[in-house]
């Protein structure tokens, strides 16, 4: 028997938050999955997350929400993070705030860690080393948890490849999030570790990731950035992972890319 992860990277706003809603029948009949992770730091409005989405996103059947550097966008978050159990933010932030970067969670009698991190390249240089951060809180979670998995957060594909080899066997699941764009390197790393550098976005596909062109323009011919709104009205494409892990041996049995485009029309009638 296995344990089915179906796993979603980053969701862009509105029209990321309608595909999922409208595939989530879809995923729970032919996928099958036991534990679904989704990251939430661009569920409202591409930016950050308020209590009425985490509360929608929890309807869904979503086990854990991990976040990034924009899970503080939406400053109601601060009044909510706390209490939040399974709105995790990466664990690197210091230790004075707030909400929780790592927790345990029950499911078919397996005790699965998620840990959300942030890497550090061309990213927030105020954070802990996520490495360091990893080596801490593996030490006192191995005993409480049976499968450990990891939302490496970050923007360079370098260091989520060395985080990968680096954590090789402790946790079960490593997945990268943040660039948007999914990567062709899903594997199980000998046998010990699902990988995959980005899983990509649930977003407007011909965007700039997730983001509409023309406010990203400015930046791109002038060297100014504008407010940035996501992309909408647009080709969606879903972008997920899905794990199984071996509910005996605890080890990972075989990981997939799972890629789905949903034409907008397809999308017009769903109200989230
Ligand atoms: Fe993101
Ligand atoms: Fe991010």
């Amino acid at each position: 028997m296995a344990m089915r992860f179906l796993i979603v990277g980053d969701v862009i706003g509105n029209p990321g938050r309608r595909a999922i809603k409208k595939l989530l029948p879809h995923l729970k009949e032919e996928i099958q999955f036991d534990f679904f992770i989704l990251n939430g730091e661009n569920l409202a409005g591409g930016f950050g997350i308020t209590k009425k989405i985490y509360q929608e996103v929890k309807s869904w059947g979503v086990d854990v929400i991990t976040g990034g550097n924009h899970t503080w966008d939406k400053k109601e978050i601060f009044q909510f993070i706390e209490e939040a159990k399974d709105l995790l933010r990466p664990a690197n932030y210091p230790p004075s705030v707030p909400g929780r970067g790592w927790n345990i969670f029950e499911k078919k009698g397996l005790r699965v860690g998620v840990i959300n991190l942030m890497g550090l390249a061309f990213m927030n240089p105020y954070l802990e080393n996520p490495f360091l951060t990893f080596d801490r809180i593996y030490e006192e979670i191995k005993e409480m948890a049976d499968i450990v998995v990891v939302d490496f957060h970050a923007e360079a594909t370098a260091e989520k490849n060395a985080f990968a080899l680096y954590a090789l066997g402790r946790a079960q699941i490593i997945f990268g999030t943040h660039t948007h764009i999914p990567t062709a390197d899903e594997r199980i790393i000998e046998g010990k570790t699902a990988y995959i550098t980005d899983v990509g976005m649930t977003g407007v596909l011909n965007s700039v990731i997730g983001v509409n062109l023309k406010d990203t323009l400015p930046l791109y011919l002038q060297g100014i950035k504008k407010r940035f709104h996501v992309a909408e009205k647009g080709e969606v494409v879903f972008n997920a992972l899905v794990v199984d892990i071996d509910e005996t041996s605890l080890k990972p049995l075989k990981v997939q890319r799972l890629q789905k485009l949903l034409s907008w029309e397809e999308l017009k009638g769903i109200s989230v």
